[in-house]
């Protein structure tokens, strides 16, 4: 039984893959689950078997992620919807539209989609699914629990570059009409791949998960996104920090990372948890006062943009430690982004299957 990173059964085999996708992927290894997808790493059949005979090295950088959003809800639940039960018309729709007009930079915080069978198209007990490029990293989920293994804060240079990228990466969306949902750190990954990096020394951050999305977004509904992840944003902050909360068991990393804060990161901290969207309590109104200086090419967007330009020696090394101990660690094969031999026995074992 297949089984990912937090426990939860995979029910989808590589068998039920491969019929599920109708051969076009040859599944390798799960790459996360959600709520209703589940995600593989796999190659596409076209470019595994194509006349150019691709080496398994050659294969690596061809690795895609298919989301599956397995069938089997009962028949009732299909006929009195009339809707596939596991519909991925909107998440499709997003994401091909954002490939489509993603240039340049922006392409960096996104997945670039490839294809799919979308729930309109097939009858009930067929399992839709999507395939795009797959990231070469981590959720940013698993940073974070391995910088509470080290008894670290993100640093400062971190969090910045982080905030810069996703919050251009949301404006973006915000501007072509998408809503993003679901912000949150398991639906952010960090792309382990230098040679696409923004800025030397700090990883790219990705915005993946576009279920829920919906094409019509207003400005008002965008200010609150923006809200959500400015609370996003001040958890990733605050983790750690002997500066902002007491903690029982401080850490050396911890106290010398607080030790070197300036003005404008106190003055980060603060904005940001004034300007969190408190649904329930008039978010908007609380965000009128601080989205003007936090949003794109606001007076502090700006100031935080050029400062992670400067790397500090001792949040470099920070960095690096939590990007390679986190590619390391790998207690599942989650975090694990396959190899030359798994790609050679995926394509063995595919033959089985098709045979
Ligand atoms: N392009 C990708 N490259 C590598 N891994 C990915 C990629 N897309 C998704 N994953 C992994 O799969 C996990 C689940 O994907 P995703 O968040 O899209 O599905 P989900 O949460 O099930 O979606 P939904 O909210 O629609 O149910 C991610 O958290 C991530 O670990
Ligand atoms: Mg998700
Ligand atoms: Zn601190």
């Amino acid at each position: 039984m297949v089984r990912d990173s937090r426990g939860n059964v995979i029910p989808c085999t590589k068998s039920s893959f491969v019929a599920d996708t109708q051969g076009q992927y040859i599944p390798i290894h799960p790459a996360g689950t959600g709520k209703s997808g589940q995600v593989w790493y796999a190659l596409s059949a076209k470019e595994a078997f194509s006349s150019s005979k691709p080496s398994p090295c050659q294969l690596i950088a061809k690795i895609c992620a298919v989301k599956i959003f397995p069938a089997g809800v009962s028949l009732r639940t299909y006929e009195n919807s009339k809707r596939h039960p596991n519909d991925n018309v909107e998440e499709v729709k997003a994401m091909s539209k954002i490939s489509r007009i993603a240039k340049g930079d922006m392409m960096r915080h996104f997945p670039q989609f490839i294809e799919a069978l979308i729930s309109s198209d097939c009858h009930h007990e067929i399992s839709p699914w999507l395939s795009m490029r797959a990231v070469r990293g981590f959720e940013l989920q698993d940073m974070l629990l391995f910088a509470r293994q080290l008894k670290t804060p993100l640093p400062e240079t971190l969090v910045y570059h982080c905030y810069v990228q996703l919050l251009r990466g949301l404006e973006f969306l915000h501007n072509n009409g998408i809503s993003k949902m679901d912000i949150q750190p398991v639906n952010v990954m960090v792309d382990a791949d230098t040679t696409k990096a923004e800025i030397t020394g700090l990883p790219n951050f990705v915005w993946i998960d576009f279920g829920g999305c919906k094409d019509n977004i207003d400005a008002d509904n965008a200010k609150i996104q923006r809200g959500i992840f400015y609370d996003f944003i001040h958890r990733l902050a605050i983790q750690l920090h002997v500066c902002e909360c007491e903690i029982e068991d401080k850490g050396r990393l911890q106290v010398d990372l607080c030790k070197q804060h300036d003005r404008l990161w106190q003055g980060f901290v603060r904005i940001m948890q004034m300007s969190k969207s408190t649904i329930g309590h008039d978010p908007i109104s609380v965000l009128y006062k601080n989205d003007t200086e936090l949003k794109v090419g606001g007076r502090l967007f700006n100031m935080v943009e050029t400062k992670r330009r400067y790397i500090p020696q001792f949040d470099q090394a920070i960095i690096k430690a939590l990007m390679d101990h986190t590619i390391a660690y790998t207690p599942t094969m989650r975090n694990k982004f396959p190899v030359e031999k798994d790609v050679e026995q995926a394509i063995k074992e595919f033959s089985q299957f098709v045979s």
